[in-house]
């Protein structure tokens, strides 16, 4: 590009953004209140209002948190002596047992009186939470600035959540953050208003809590002797390390640090010991708790380890153990224990097992992982605690008080079946709810595990699934954001992958589903952009304009008629038009309009409605190694006046290579000599099987297509 013309291109970028001027004097708050009323007016916060708290003991430590925020940013001592006759009016908080909810608040503001009401002292800190955002967004900020007027505009806001679990998840064990991490990240959730810390602490690659009656846990299993360069979804033998010793663990008292910090701030840690599978950083510590002998060693790379906990009395006293010295630390009713991608090869090959599953008359290995998961559950409700387990923990059976965790987002009809057994459910599909996917199709997004997932879809997320009956609706808990770290090694990139998602997820969970509105939350993250700018927070900005990411293709086979032989694999959908509606598949599969072949060639066959002149022929593939998806052999092409005999007119080719187009979106192309033709046939080839340099040898290999045009 010519010089002069990139520095236009850089000017009108640059007006365009200094465009988005966030007005703030519009109430601006995330989540968006279930009620409210604007007056017009504003109240002033000054050096001397007065922060009045009704009743001390139980709102102490809240009126603490607003005290410290004001001060901070303002250098205002609301708690300070002051005459009661001050003309800087006061804010109030006050327990009112009226306001029905658990966590509900009511705010209203006057010239005279900020008015937070609620029955819980947690009403009262989600009250404190819009009062923040309906300041200058400058009270964010740490230093204190004497150039601002701090108004308050005239409110009546009442308020209260649509769920009452609203998660955020983090993997520590991939990539460890320190406790000085996930103090913020506990803030962030606050921020919106969000109650569930999901902990997940114990994994192949690294067990993060220290335990003190196995302390071979923090010794050992703590520590990977290297890590993985790269994506993970390649040739083994083509891995490459970067020989630096990595690792970490909380003790005991940074945890109950950690939990008496999340507690201020109304949120309930939940912790996460994986089992059975996930296990292999404990197996490298004490081999005993396998089924074979090992050695092992604590993971480097990302993936499903074969090597899991073997279902002995060695490994239920050791679970037992830590879970013992986990329900000491950790307050929370709920416990996760995990339950997902525990291959059965081990336990298949083990006599031990066998002679278990016949002992105790269970049908195979699956059943084996309920008997595991129940004795677990039974020891935690002696405890007087319940189990929570990501979905496969319903697969050979279920125990009637588990919490199910829905991450398998395609399995469509689990959650009703859940919900009619009686269990409750927290939704978290990855389809909307997995952090670690890109969220654009940018070549700038830094490497991530594969998926699409923008912060616009995640906006569009509705955890009640269609038509699910009313009378069950109650079973479902709420949502959780998944922030998997595989690929997320810094504090810097965590926040990236995780802003402004969180915002959107916390929307989702928190009002009311009529009122989501994209153009109004993305106005208002305008002005919540200056508040994370402020909290040093880095988010993708542009995922506001995520829309932009969509490519439309003009074509003449755009609408027409189409069949596939055989039909598409259902889990990705099945729905043939996605392949000639106009719209292009993205890099990511789960953008919903690639259609996916599970292991099988296919044939498709277009009907243009009348004879057409066409010129050139194309269908889009997607290769994503990682994810298990190839670009086909061969595609040939073949044109018909009358549906019966077709001519060939031509065809193109793919050697599938490691570490070649791992992830990318490749066109099959052929021009021709314009020719009349009503019906357009392509006959796809593809690999069936992953090939032996892969991770995946062997197993069924996927194809995704979209989009085929016609010009
Ligand atoms: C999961 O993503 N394996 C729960």
């Amino acid at each position: 590009m010519q010089f002069y013309l990139r520095l236009i291109l850089i000017w009108c970028m640059m007006m365009a953004t200094s465009n988005i001027q966030a007005d703030t004097s519009i109430p601006a708050i995330i989540p968006q209140p279930q009620k409210m009323k604007l007056g017009s007016g504003n109240f002033s916060l000054t050096a001397s209002t007065r922060l009045i708290v009704a009743e001390k003991s139980e709102l102490t430590e809240t009126a603490s948190y607003l005290a410290k925020r004001v001060f901070r940013a303002s250098g205002f001592d609301l708690l300070a002596d002051k005459p009661s006759d001050a003309k800087g009016g006061i804010i109030r908080l006050s327990i009112d047992s009226r306001i029905k909810g658990e966590e509900a608040y009511t705010l209203s503001v006057t010239a005279e009186k900020v008015d937070i009401r609620a029955a819980t002292s947690a009403g009262i800190f989600y009250g404190i939470q819009s009062l923040l955002q309906l300041m200058p967004p400058k009270i964010f900020g740490n230093s204190a600035r004497q150039d601002i007027l701090w108004n308050i505009p005239f409110v009546d806001i009442s308020d209260a959540p649509r769920f009452g679990y609203r998660g955020m998840h983090l993997d520590v064990g991939r990539h460890f953050f320190p406790v000085e991490n996930i103090k913020s990240y506990i803030d962030y959730l606050a921020l919106h208003k969000m109650n569930r810390f999901h902990w997940h602490l114990t994994e192949d690659q690294g067990w993060r809590i220290e335990i003190m009656k196995y302390p071979k846990l923090a010794e050992v299993s703590a520590w990977r002797k290297e890590t993985l360069i790269g994506h993970a979804g390649r040739a083994k033998a083509s891995f490459k390390f970067d020989g630096k010793r990595y690792g970490g663990y909380y003790t005991q008292d940074e945890v109950r640090e950690v939990v008496a910090y999340a507690a201020e701030r109304h949120i309930t840690i939940i912790p996460e010991i994986e089992l059975p599978g996930h296990s292999l950083a404990a197996l490298a510590a004490y081999p005993e708790l396998a089924c074979t002998e090992g050695p092992f060693e604590v993971g480097t790379y990302w993936g499903v380890f074969k090597d899991v906990y073997c279902p002995n009395e060695a490994t239920f006293t050791f679970l037992q153990d830590v879970l013992s010295e986990v329900m000491a630390l950790f307050p929370s009713k709920y416990i996760h224990i995990g339950g997902d991608e525990c291959p059965k090869d081990r336990w298949k090959e083990s006599q031990f097992c066998q002679e278990l599953i016949k002992r105790e008359g269970l049908k195979d290995e699956h059943e084996l992982q309920s008997w595991f998961v129940r004795r677990i559950e039974k020891f935690l409700n002696k405890n007087g605690r319940k189990l929570i387990g990501w979905d496969e923990i319903t697969e050979g059976g279920l125990s009637p008080t588990a919490t199910v965790m829905f991450w398998r987002g395609h399995m469509t009809d689990l959650p009703l079946s859940v919900a009619e057994g009686g269990n409750n459910l927290i939704m978290t599909p990855t389809s909307h709810c997995y952090f670690d996917y890109y969220q654009s199709k940018r070549d700038s997004e830094p490497l991530a595990i594969g998926g699409y997932l923008p912060a616009k879809k995640v906006y569009e997320f509705e955890p009640i699934p269609t038509d699910f009956p009313q009378e069950l609706i109650p079973q479902i808990s709420g949502l959780q954001g998944n922030v998997w770290t595989e690929y997320i090694p810094t504090w810097k990139h965590l926040q990236y992958m995780v802003f402004p998602r969180l915002c959107a997820m916390a929307e989702v969970g928190w009002s009311a589903k009529d009122a989501r509105d994209w153009s109004d939350f993305s106005s208002r993250m305008n002005v919540h952009f200056q508040r994370l700018d402020l909290l040093g927070i880095n988010y993708a900005r542009h995922m506001l304009t995520a829309e932009d990411d969509i490519i439309r293709v003009e074509h003449i086979a755009k609408g027409a008629g189409i069949s596939v032989t055989p039909s598409p694999t259902a889990k990705y959908g099945s729905d043939v038009n996605a392949l000639v509606d106009g719209i292009q598949g993205s890099a990511g599969f789960l953008d919903e309009t690639w259609r996916g072949f599970e292991g099988f060639d296919f044939s498709a066959r277009i009907d243009l409605g009348s004879q057409r002149e066409i010129k050139e022929l194309s269908a889009g593939f997607l290769s994503d190694h990682g994810s298990w998806i190839f670009l086909p052999t061969d595609v040939r092409f073949s044109v018909s006046t009358d549906g019966k005999r077709f001519s060939d007119v031509g065809s193109s080719s793919y050697n599938v290579m490691p570490d070649t187009d791992s992830r990318a979106r490749r066109e099959y192309r052929v021009s021709l000599e314009p020719t009349t033709a009503r019906y357009i046939h392509l006959d796809i080839k593809t690999l069936q099987t992953c090939p032996e340099w892969h991770s995946g040898a062997g197993g069924k290999a996927w194809v995704f297509i979209d989009e085929i045009t016609v010009k």
